[in-house]
C-alpha cells in the first residue's frame, strides 16, 4: 500500500484585479471578461483530515460571516471530487481565513481550489492538473486563478487563464469593508447602467507593458475596473475610500473585482504602511490590510504525519 497521510494543509492566495473589463452578458447572464489577476498576500489555509463523511469548521477573519451548510464553496468542491473520482470516504475540512468575506477578493474560490487540491492528495486520486483546473471551472469564474496564482489573464468568464509575464514585487494597501457586496448584484447594476458597448472586451496594452517593466508608477495610471460605477452605485461611500487613499499619496486606486474592497498601490513596504496609516485615520474602511503581490497559486504546505 502506498503511504497515505494524515492531513493535508493548503494555501491559497487571494486575488485583486489590476484591469477588469466587462462585456455584454451572454444568454446565462454571465459577462465576458478581460481582467488581469494578481494574487496577493492574503491567504486561505485549508487542513484536510481524514473522516468518514465530509464536514466543515470555519475560523479568522469574518468566520461568522461564512456558511457552513452544503452552499459553501468548500463543500461544495469536495462533493465535486468525490463525485468526479468515485470517492466514498469523506474528509474535515478546517478552514483559516485572511481574505475578507465578500469583499471582491475571491475568499471563497480560494476556499475551493485549496480544497481540490488538499483532497486530491488526501484521498491520493493522482488527478492531472488539467483535470483540477476543469472542476475548478465548475465551481466559479475566479476558481482556476486561485489555483494558477502570481499575475494572470482571465478571458471567458473570467475563468480561463493564461500566466502573464510581471517583474518585481507590489505593494498593496487593501481597504476592507464590514459589509460585502452581492457580486450578482453588482453586475446587474452594471446592466441597468447600460454597460459597456464593446462586445469583446479589451486589455490596455499599456497595462502589460507596465508590468514586464515592473514599474509601480506606469501600472497605477492603468489601473481600471468597469464594475467600479455600479460598485460606487449601491454603495456610494466607496468614493470617500478612493478619495482617501489619493489624499494619503498612493500611487493609484481600483476597486478589486465586484468590490468593496479598493486596492491602493504604493511604492514599496514602507510607503504602503504609511499609506495604510493614513487611510485607517480616515476611518473610511472596517479595516486597512498591507499585502504584497504576485505570491504563488494553491500550494502544499505539509503532509501532516504521514503514515505508512
Ligand atoms: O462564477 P461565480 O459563481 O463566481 O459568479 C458569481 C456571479 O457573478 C454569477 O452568478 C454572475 O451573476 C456574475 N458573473 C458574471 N459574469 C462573469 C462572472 C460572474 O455575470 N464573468
Amino acid at each position: 500500500m502506498s503511504p497515505a497521510s494524515a492531513g493535508v494543509l493548503v494555501r491559497a492566495p487571494g486575488k485583486i484585479n489590476l484591469a477588469l473589463r466587462v462585456g455584454p452578458p451572454d444568454e446565462d447572464g454571465y459577462h465576458p471578461l478581460a481582467t488581469v489577476f494578481q494574487a496577493v498576500s492574503l491567504h486561505e489555509d485549508v487542513l484536510a483530515t481524514p473522516a468518514a463523511e465530509l464536514s466543515l469548521a470555519v475560523t479568522g477573519r469574518g468566520a461568522d460571516l461564512v456558511p457552513t451548510d452544503g452552499t459553501n464553496l468548500a463543500l461544495r468542491a469536495a462533493r465535486l471530487l468525490q463525485e468526479h473520482a468515485g470517492v466514498t470516504e469523506g474528509a474535515h475540512l478546517e478552514i483559516t481565513k485572511q481574505v475578507p468575506v465578500a469583499g471582491g477578493m475571491a475568499g471563497g474560490s480560494a476556499d475551493a481550489a485549496a480544497t481540490l487540491l488538499a483532497l486530491e492528495q488526501l484521498w491520493q486520486l493522482g488527478l492531472e492538473r488539467s483535470e483540477l483546473v476543469e472542476l475548478a471551472r465548475q465551481l466559479g469564474a475566479d476558481v482556476p486563478f486561485a489555483l494558477t496564482g502570481q499575475t494572470a489573464i482571465g478571458t471567458g468568464r473570467g475563468d480561463v487563464i493564461t500566466p502573464a509575464m510581471c517583474r518585481g514585487s507590489y505593494h498593496w494597501v487593501l481597504a476592507v469593508q464590514d459589509t460585502g457586496l452581492s457580486t450578482p448584484e453588482v453586475f446587474a447594476a452594471f446592466d441597468d447602467d447600460g454597460g459597456r458597448l464593446a462586445e469583446q472586451p479589451q486589455l490596455d496594452d499599456e497595462l502589460i507593458a507596465a508590468l514586464l517593466d515592473g514599474d509601480p508608477l506606469a501600472l497605477a495610471r492603468h489601473l481600471v475596473n468597469d464594475l467600479e460605477a455600479a460598485a460606487l452605485d449601491l454603495r456610494p461611500e466607496l468614493g470617500d475610500v478612493l478619495a482617501a487613499t489619493e489624499r494619503a499619496g498612493a500611487l493609484g486606486a481600483v476597486l478589486s473585482g465586484s468590490g468593496p474592497t479598493v486596492a491602493a498601490l504604493a511604492v514599496d513596504a514602507a510607503h504602503a504602511e504609511s499609506v495604510a496609516e493614513v487611510v485607517r485615520a480616515a476611518e473610511v474602511a472596517g479595516d486597512v490590510l498591507v499585502a504584497t503581490a504576485p505570491v504563488p497559486g494553491a500550494r502544499v504546505l505539509e503532509a501532516v504525519g504521514d503514515v505508512a
